[in-house]
């Protein structure tokens, strides 16, 4: 299998996480992509975005959400919860934590125009999306619990405003949250993809 990915995307993050607990990353060439300035990445992803996972078939699985639960069916269930309450729970939480990152990647790339084509609302916008779903963890911390497709997006989405936006602070006021993503930053599988 083929995994076009970039260390900085927390999407695929998430995924590499993903692969690693299940035992696959083995089985898995990593292949280095950028999507804005190769073009050729359409015929493989019409939607541009990163990740995608290849197959040894040749079929091409995206989103990351597709990505991660294929892992899961073929790397012994572990992530998902099969059924009930208990699954529903998880994949809100992988909801709430890709929600953040599709507020803090748009986010990054607007304060990467110069800063007069700035839009101050967009960025006001996002930056209370952010902190709206910080504030829902933290009110909620006592879901985080054990390793799943809900907890590592979570601990990956925080991962990324540590690596983005270290001025958010998002630790400050949300001392439950803090604790649990201090105790899951200690697995080997976050620590190995820490983007540089
Ligand atoms: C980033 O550099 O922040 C980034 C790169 C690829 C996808 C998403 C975010």
């Amino acid at each position: 299998m083929k995994l076009y990915q970039s260390p900085a995307s927390p999407y695929a993050r998430k995924v590499v996480i993903c692969a690693n607990e299940l035992g696959l990353l083995p089985k898995i060439e990593l292949r280095l992509t950028s999507p804005q300035t190769e073009e050729a990445y359409g015929k493989v992803n019409p939607i541009h975005r990163i990740p995608a996972l290849e197959l040894d078939d040749g079929l091409v699985l995206f989103d990351s959400r597709v990505i991660c639960e294929y892992l899961d069916s073929i790397g012994g269930n572990k992530l998902f919860p099969a059924s009930g309450l208990a699954r529903f729970r998880v994949l809100k939480l992988q909801a709430l934590a890709d929600g953040l990152c599709d507020a803090a990647v748009p986010r990054r790339q607007e304060t990467l125009r110069a800063p007069e084509r700035q839009s101050k609302e967009f960025l006001a916008s996002r930056e209370r999306m952010i902190r709206q779903i910080c504030d829902a963890w933290e009110s909620t911390a006592d879901q985080l619990a054990g390793v799943n497709i809900g907890t590592i997006a979570t601990a990956v989405a925080l991962g990324y405003l540590d690596f983005r936006f270290p001025g958010d602070e998002w630790r400050q006021g949300r001392p439950k949250l803090a604790k649990w993503h201090e105790e899951f930053a200690r697995r080997p599988s976050y620590q190995s993809t820490i983007p540089a």
